[in-house]
């Protein structure tokens, strides 16, 4: 492959040079725009690796320069941390890939391997209302997809927030499954479900004799993570003594097991969810504000589902048609199906839908379903037909009072109805103050 570097910075340009050459690329550089143009009049290149901030051009006005003469050539930024609106403009302008300097020769190689298997597949991304499983057409979720490209590659750690059901799994999964790290381990971890002392221990590991009953060493998830990524769910539920190791190891790449002396190194990138307001969380004392803002780098907003609606039909048709609840036969829905849909608040966004939708289907006997089916089997909440008006909250109690009634009372089960743990559930029921 033939490669240019195109950087102002005399030293970097050297460096990035010999070092991509040592591996085997066929390398020329420029030191500015002017020159990089130049240079590709006459020679065509697959690859041009361009530092974003220079005197003379901007990185972007050289890429679009370069493609100008070369449309083929494949555009990959570099730049400093904090410029993601650049970079992406960057990405949108035909930029295949965002690096931070200083930037990582693995990283940098990994990606220059997958355009050399791109240009013999089909070169362009996945179709725009699916990535990674992630299925949407609406500006917030084609966001999102640009954001997850821009991260993806980097170790820099990603906060998730959306409210329950939004997809905030998905989208980490999403990060992990399409970067360079995606042969090594995604491990996941739900804050909380563990006590602070036990999270620790899941975290880091112990050694022998590090406490009473430790009669062995133990790995921590850290350890087990080595290379890939670890995805900590529900990240307020952190205990903050938790969270001042976590931090620790975010800035410095080492831990100590519990009872050890010795630290530990491993390359793992955090990925943080949360569906609690984390500005309140800080503002609360109940989150550390070093550790939110490093978290909050890069951070990815996934919007509830009511407020992006446009998305809805394209999920329910990807349930009615991958479902193995509709294995053997086509299930259709109803426009004023559709519109019920629509009309509703949601406010289990993505996974209520698709709770609902799959009872409904494994009840339905017919190819269609119909607003009647709805009535049989949706909550009242959406039988009422004025969702809109009434407030998120209400509604939401409203749905856990149906649910609860439906499950004869039992937290456990109507838990597992909701699709959320029983905490969560517990303390809502207690905050809306149901009986
Ligand atoms: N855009 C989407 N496309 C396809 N499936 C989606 C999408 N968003 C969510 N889902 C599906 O909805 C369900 C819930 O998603 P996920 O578990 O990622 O939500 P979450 O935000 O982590 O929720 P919680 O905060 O309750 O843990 C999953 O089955 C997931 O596959
Ligand atoms: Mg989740």
């Amino acid at each position: 492959m033939r490669v240019l570097v195109v950087d102002d910075d005399h030293a970097f340009r050297k460096h990035l040079s010999r070092a991509l050459t040592r591996r085997g690329y066929e390398v020329w550089s420029a030191e500015g725009g002017k020159n990089a143009i130049h240079i590709v009049e006459d020679k065509s290149f697959d690859v041009a690796i361009v530092d974003l901030k220079m005197q003379e051009m901007d990185g972007i006005q050289v890429i679009e320069g370069l493609k100008n003469i070369q449309p083929s050539i494949v555009g990959i930024v570099l730049t400093g941390y904090g410029s993601i609106p650049t970079a992406v403009k960057a990405l949108k302008l035909g930029a295949y890939h965002y690096l931070t300097k200083p930037c990582q020769m693995a990283e940098l190689e990994t990606i220059l391997k997958e355009v050399q298997n791109e240009r013999h597949r089909q070169p362009g991304r996945s179709s725009p209302d699916h990535y990674q499983g992630i299925v949407g057409k609406s500006q917030a979720i084609q966001n999102i997809i640009d954001m997850i490209q821009i991260v993806k590659d980097t170790s820099l750690p990603a906060l998730i927030c959306g409210e329950s059901g939004t997809g905030k799994e998905l989208v980490a999964r999403a990060v992990h499954f399409d970067s360079c790290r995606k042969e090594n381990p995604f491990i996941a971890i739900n804050c909380a479900s563990l006590k602070p002392e036990l999270l620790e221990n899941e975290f880091f590991g112990h050694v022998k004799g590090a406490f009473t009953g430790a009669t062995n060493s133990k790995d921590g998830l850290l350890k087990t993570a080595d290379g890939g990524t670890l995805f900590i769910d529900e990240i307020a539920d952190m205990d903050l003594v938790v969270q001042a190791s976590l931090l620790r190891f975010i800035e410095t790449g080492l831990f100590r097991p519990l009872g050890s002396t010795k630290e530990v190194k491993v390359n793992v990138r955090i990925v943080a969810a949360i569906n609690k307001d984390i500005e309140e969380e800080v503002k609360m004392r109940r989150f550390r504000h070093d550790l939110y803002y490093r978290l909050n780098v890069c951070r990815i907003n996934i919007p509830s589902l009511r407020e992006r609606i446009e998305d809805i039909p394209l999920l329910v048709d990807h349930l009615l048609t991958t479902s193995p609840l509709v294995k053997d036969r086509t299930v259709t829905i109803s426009s004023s199906a559709m519109e019920i849909f629509l009309s509703y608040n949601w406010p289990g966004n993505v996974r209520e839908l698709f709770n609902l939708l799959g009872r409904v289907i494994l009840m339905t006997k017919e190819s269609m379903i119909t607003k009647g089916h709805l009535v049989t089997f949706l909550p009242s909440a959406l039988r009422k037909g004025n969702e809109r008006a009434s407030s998120l909250k209400d509604i939401e109690k409203r749905y856990i009072v149906e649910s609860l009634k439906a499950q004869g009372g039992n937290i456990s089960a109507t838990a597992r109805a909701l699709g959320i743990d029983r905490r969560t559930l517990q303390r809502k029921i207690s905050g809306y103050r149901i009986q």
